[in-house]
């Protein structure tokens, strides 16, 4: 006997555009706080082994992955590189709205028909920043980012962008940004005061581990006591 479907309410459509504090006030100090976190990045790179595609999660949701994401792309782009910034969280995507862009086609789409990469792309107010916003819910996004297809997008990815950076999921709850982290040059961690859980952030560590992926360090954002003024900080 069919089992009456429950309403899921953590499934409807609530997500929000997040603060671009780095376009509104470039002098503060949190905007300060995510230069220093592109410094940190560009540190990590080396001849052998060049940073160009940087994947951003967090162990569960809610703990500042796409507002990391957006601001980190600022302050990239704002360095005169060619960024781009995808909405790689297929399952719950708000790059579009942070950035007031419309979302009928994208990163889905790329992956799962032959439209170009440079059809799917669009300009923001940010000089030197691209977003490839999700595109239409697709019903297989772990498959997607698993497929031969996304091989080929990153190989194209590294040759038009200097730096691209994936907005993801969080990495415990669903296995796309696992997937994702072993395909990367280096994935950011974000973790969140009062929101990120000591468990889930052992098990993203575990996860992380086990694709090898390349932990470039983690944000820390949220801090009651910060003493620098800022409350984002970087380390490995
Ligand atoms: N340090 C912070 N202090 C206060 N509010 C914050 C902070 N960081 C993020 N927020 C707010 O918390 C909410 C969630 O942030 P954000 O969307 O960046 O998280 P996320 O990890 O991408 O979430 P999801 O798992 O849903 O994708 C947003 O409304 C954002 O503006
Ligand atoms: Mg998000």
């Amino acid at each position: 006997m069919a089992k009456k479907q429950k309403k899921n309410k953590r499934n409807k459509e609530t997500t929000n555009p997040v603060a671009l504090i780095t376009l509104m006030d470039q002098s503060s100090p949190i905007s300060e706080q995510y230069r220093t976190i592109r410094t940190n990045i560009r540190f990590a790179s080396s001849s052998d082994h060049e940073i160009k595609t940087v994947v951003i999660t967090s162990s569960g949701p809610g703990e500042g992955k796409s507002t990391t994401s957006a601001n980190l792309s600022v302050v990239f782009a704002n360095s005169g590189q060619r960024v781009l910034l995808i909405d790689a969280d297929l399952r719950k995507p708000t790059v579009h709205k942070t950035f007031n862009l419309i979302n009928n086609a994208g990163f889905s789409n790329l992956l799962s028909t032959k439209e170009k990469l440079v059809n799917l792309v669009q300009e923001t107010t940010v000089p030197n920043l691209h977003v490839l916003t999700s595109g239409p819910k697709a019903p297989n996004p772990s498959e997607l980012l698993g497929s031969s297809r996304m091989e080929q997008v990153l190989q194209e990815l590294r040759e038009e962008y200097d730096f691209v950076i994936f907005d993801m999921p969080p990495i415990v709850a669903v296995t796309d940004a696992q997937i994702m982290s072993s395909k990367v040059d280096g994935t950011l961690m974000v973790i969140r005061e009062d929101v990120s859980r000591k468990e889930s952030l052992y098990k993203a560590r575990d996860l992380l581990g086990m694709v090898n992926a390349n932990v470039l360090g983690a944000v820390y954002h949220g801090a009651k006591n910060a003493t620098d003024q800022g409350y984002y900080y970087y380390g490995s």
